[in-house]
């Protein structure tokens, strides 16, 4: 590979806008390809064939069939299928093994949102068949010069080419989030039929059990995080998870590098889900999307402001903080939307606050992509406490649209939020969280009473923040091209 030649980059994801969602990484995997290609780069994403992904598709053909790939126990023969989209650049591959990917249900979890039992072996297959792909160009008549790891459900394609000792392609490791590091028994090993020297605290043995995320970590030539700041963070032991010291040992072949928005999917002056469009210079416009927000979830009049919130319920996202500093607030009249799903005592919690605070305080327990974008557009802030958080993109979005975030400074969020665009506090707190909406709370009341017009600057300034795919895309591919330089030696 030499600095003319067109990168071909095989990017390995569990999930991808719009086929198939859980969180932030199917948005990654939905826009970045497109934006690496429009930057010089030929691109193909591989993804599991889940239930009722091919019908999503405008056009597949099986491009070949890798046979039984050898776990154990033996799960049938495993095709890869060709297709596109018409929404997309980008070529897709999906890996079709109907025993392990054909179920109803989500991507790693069952329909009671319990982790698929089988979750080992399902992306170790996964991973197998990527990795066979990275060395089968003349099969598949596409010959990748690197491979793009996501999370640790594509970890275990680093250690079969390192077993294999496969030179090219090279691969590149993204950490979405570490918190998440596909444990699993250590006589696992001999089911996915790598050998057992592997099985080391140089390799994939993690506190007597083995990880695909550490495989990754491990392996890979190139290791990215998807913000600076978490770059740096995990290698703290406050926020390495364990990890710390193998991220340490990598420093040199570890980045940091900024996810963007989706510059289609999320623009409040196209956007197909709104019924009143808007930009920087027609702010006015918003009110009527506040009202049919609220109007939608069951909101009586108020003064304001409308603290929105679109997430998984999780611990990492600080809901529980959330929790604990919302009444005060409601009491000072202000109002609160949330959207999410996740935890069942989150959920729970959520739920109690909606009964206490009828008309003041809204749940949604779904996932609804079309309802995310609504209360983007109609709220006046945008609340995401987060433990830690690796980019977010939720903040990404609601800048776009003009709700001003108010997030921990953490990871991503330090990373893209500054105190024009929004408003930060530092500590794993909910007094420190319930200071900080006091501040927002008066700085929307002060502005509105004042007549000032300082809110909507602030607005204004928020959504002309520019995080486009375009210069990430530049920045991977230079991370791509280092290891080409490598691979020249
Ligand atoms: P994470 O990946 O940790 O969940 P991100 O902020 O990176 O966090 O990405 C979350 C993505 O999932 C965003 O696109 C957000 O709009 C979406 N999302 C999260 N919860 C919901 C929900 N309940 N309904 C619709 N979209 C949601
Ligand atoms: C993970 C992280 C989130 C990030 C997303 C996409 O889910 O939790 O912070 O934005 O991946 O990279």
């Amino acid at each position: 590979m030499n600095s003319e030649k067109i990168v071909k980059i095989l990017f390995a994801a569990s999930e991808m806008y719009p086929l198939i969602k859980t969180g932030g990484l199917a948005d990654v995997a939905g826009a970045l390809p497109d934006a690496l290609l429009n930057a010089g780069a030929e691109v193909r994403v591989v993804l599991p064939s889940y239930r009722g992904v091919v019908e999503q598709l405008d056009s597949v053909e099986e491009l070949i069939s890798l046979g039984d790939i050898g776990l154990s126990p033996a799960v049938g023969e495993v095709k890869v299928l060709q297709g596109t989209l018409s929404s997309l650049k980008t070529i897709i591959w999906l890996i079709d093994c109907p025993a392990m990917f054909e179920r109803d249900g989500g991507p790693y979890q069952d329909e009671n949102g319990e982790d698929w039992e089988d979750n080992m072996l399902r992306f170790a297959l996964f991973s197998k068949a990527i990795a066979m792909l990275g060395v089968m160009g003349e099969q598949s008549g596409w010959q990748p010069d690197i491979i793009h790891l996501n999370d640790w459900q594509t970890g275990m394609v680093a250690a079969w080419l390192h077993s294999w000792n496969v030179q090219q392609p090279k691969t590149v490791f993204t950490i979405h989030n570490l918190q998440y590091q596909g444990v699993f028994p250590a006589e696992s090993l001999a089911r996915i039929g790598l050998p057992q020297e592997l099985y080391s605290i140089d390799g994939l043995e993690y506190y007597g059990q083995i990880s695909f995320l550490k495989a990754g970590l491990y392996y890979a030539n190139q290791i990215t995080a998807v913000s600076p700041s978490y770059a740096q963070e995990i290698q703290s032991a406050e926020m390495g998870m364990g990890l710390e010291g193998l991220l340490r040992s990598r420093r040199e072949s570890l980045c940091g590098i900024l996810n963007g928005v989706d510059s289609v999917q999320w623009n409040p002056a196209t956007d197909r889900v709104l019924h009143t469009n808007y930009s920087k210079n027609s702010l006015a416009k918003r009110l009527q999307n506040r009202n049919e927000l609220k109007a939608r979830i069951g909101l009586r009049d108020g003064q304001g402001p409308l603290f929105g919130l679109v997430s998984r319920l999780t611990s990492q996202k600080g809901i529980d903080l959330f929790v604990e500093a919302a009444p005060a607030l409601l009491n000072a009249g202000a109002q609160f939307a949330v959207l999410g799903s996740g935890d069942s005592d989150l959920e729970s919690a959520l739920l109690q606050l909606a009964r206490e605070w009828q008309g003041e305080f809204a749940v949604e327990i779904d996932y609804d992509e079309s309802l995310a974008h609504l209360f983007m557009a109609g709220s006046d802030l945008l609340l995401v406490p987060s433990r830690f958080e690796p980019c977010g993109l939720t903040q990404l979005y609601a800048l776009r649209y003009g709700a001003l975030p108010l997030v921990r400074r953490t990871g991503g969020l330090a990373d893209t939020v500054d105190k024009q665009s929004g408003f930060l506090f530092e500590n794993i707190d909910s007094g420190e969280l319930q200071e900080c909406m006091f501040t927002a709370l008066n700085s929307y009341r002060d502005s509105l009473q004042s007549g000032s017009g300082e809110w909507e600057q602030r607005q204004q300034y928020a959504m002309e923040q520019e995080f486009g795919w375009g210069k990430s895309a530049q920045n991977y591919i230079e991370c791509y091209r280092a290891l080409g330089a490598d691979l020249i030696e």
